[in-house]
């Protein structure tokens, strides 16, 4: 792969700042929106279902306003194709103080409990039940209080913060998540009028305000899409600039990437990548941030079994996040899993098969180990892969990538129509 290549708006930020837009007495101009994905088009169906006006100004940008919203309950349709629908909880709950939406879906990775999302909605005075799949949470005050998470969570963090933003007083949440959508999100309420300070730091402080005011405002460039394009260009022998990105936040994936060979240069703005010889073997270890970013592992994975060598590779957030490793294995990888450990026996290459998406990251791993492998791989299941990657197909063949995408008709509408 060479050329050039533009980052979209980062998609875990979009999905929580989309939300945030509730609290605005008057529009909010959100600029580098990844409007393509199909998580913010879920999450902007969700607005407009309570009432907002969503208009795009431009393909990045949109206008929100959220004055007529006035339901506090997200169907359920459209609350469970995603994890981030439960972002509503916080928004809703800190302007209306009542808010119901279903459990949410998501990226399936083993349990993914939301206990520390109810444990600060409790601090901050609220009460909550779940009837029937639905958690509603409700409040008469909502009070500032000190929330600690047991551990550092990146979804809990941010629906606290939502949920605060409006409370009376000051609540301290400690042992918060320091990722940078946390303070995009933070950035994001604070110019709308919000009074929150320490955020990327594990403590954050929010004094409650009355109102908050329409905004313009442009979110982050996405850290993942960023260093998926980083490992697949390693993954090609490649030599690409990758544009729009906060190198910073890239630090640790450089790194990794750097101690396998690759050469990474780094501008204002964009980072090159360069890769000459061939990969050497390393061991990473997720964390959160500024750790290496779980949602790097499956890519860094797909890579290291191109590398020499044995490395191993510890995911340290979830419980089961190596469902794609069967996957790549029918790729000719040899790769063997022990609970939260894979050990990746490096092979030098990959040979081309049919794999599926088995998540959205997964299937940002089977792209890349695809790029990488002799022969045409077809990837199955994509819409996981759309759920997160704006223009991939497009971006990839500017890059001198041969991927196209197949719509296969859907058995029973085949059926159908004959
Ligand atoms: N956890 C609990 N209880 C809670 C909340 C979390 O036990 O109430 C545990 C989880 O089970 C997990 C750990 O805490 O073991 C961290 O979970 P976290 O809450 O940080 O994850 P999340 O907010 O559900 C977000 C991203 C994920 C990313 C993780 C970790 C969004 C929409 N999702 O999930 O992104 O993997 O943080 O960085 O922001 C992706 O984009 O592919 C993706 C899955």
């Amino acid at each position: 792969m060479s050329g050039e290549v533009s980052i979209s708006g980062a998609k875990n930020a979009a999905v929580a700042i989309i939300p945030a837009a509730v609290f605005a007495e008057g529009p909010c101009v959100i600029e580098n929106v990844p409007t393509e994905i199909s998580d913010v088009s879920v999450i902007l169906r969700i607005l407009s279902d309570l009432g907002a006006e969503v208009k795009m100004l431009n393909k990045n940008t949109l206008r929100i306003d959220c004055t007529r919203v006035h339901k506090t309950v997200v169907p359920y349709e459209l609350a469970r194709q995603m994890r981030a629908s439960y972002y509503m909880l916080g928004a809703l709950l800190g302007r209306f103080h009542t808010a119901e939406v279903s459990m949410p879906g998501g990226c399936n990775f083993g349990v993914r409990p939301i206990d520390q999302h109810l444990k600060g909605f409790k601090a901050l005075g609220a009460e909550w039940s779940l009837e029937n799949g639905m958690i509603n949470v409700s409040a008469d005050r909502l009070v500032g209080s000190q929330v600690y998470f047991d551990m550092v969570t990146v979804g809990a963090t941010i629906n606290v913060m939502l949920a605060a933003v409006k409370a009376e007083g000051l609540t301290v949440i400690e042992n918060a998540a320091k990722e940078p959508h946390i303070v995009d999100l933070a950035n994001f309420l604070n110019s709308m009028g919000a009074d929150i300070m320490g955020a990327g730091t594990d403590t954050i402080k929010i004094h409650g305000v009355e109102h908050l005011h329409g905004t313009t405002y442009a979110i982050i460039p996405d850290q993942i899409e960023a260093g998926t394009y980083m490992a697949a260009t390693a993954a090609t022998h490649g030599d690409v600039i990758i544009k729009n990105v906060i190198p910073k936040h890239l630090e640790s994936i450089t790194a990794r990437l750097r101690k396998m060979g690759v050469e990474v240069t780094e501008y204002d703005d964009s980072v090159r990548v360069t890769c000459n010889g061939p990969l050497t073997k390393t061991n990473v270890k997720t964390m959160p941030h500024p750790g290496f970013p779980t949602d790097m592992q499956p890519q860094i994975t797909a890579l290291l079994t191109l590398a020499e060598g044995t490395s191993i590779v510890t995911e340290g957030i979830w419980d089961n996040r190596f469902r794609y490793v069967d996957e790549l294995m029918r790729m000719g990888a040899d790769i063997s899993v022990d609970g939260r450990v894979a050990v990746v026996e490096g092979t030098g290459k990959l040979i081309a098969a049919p794999v599926k998406a088995t998540d959205l990251r997964a299937g940002a791993a089977m792209v890349i180990a695809a790029l990488a492998a002799e022969g045409t791989s077809q990837i199955e299941d994509i819409e996981h892969i759309e759920r997160g990657y704006e223009e991939i197909e497009l971006k990839l063949r500017r890059l001198g990538a041969q991927i196209k995408k197949i719509v296969i008709p859907d058995a029973t509408t085949a059926a159908k129509a004959l």
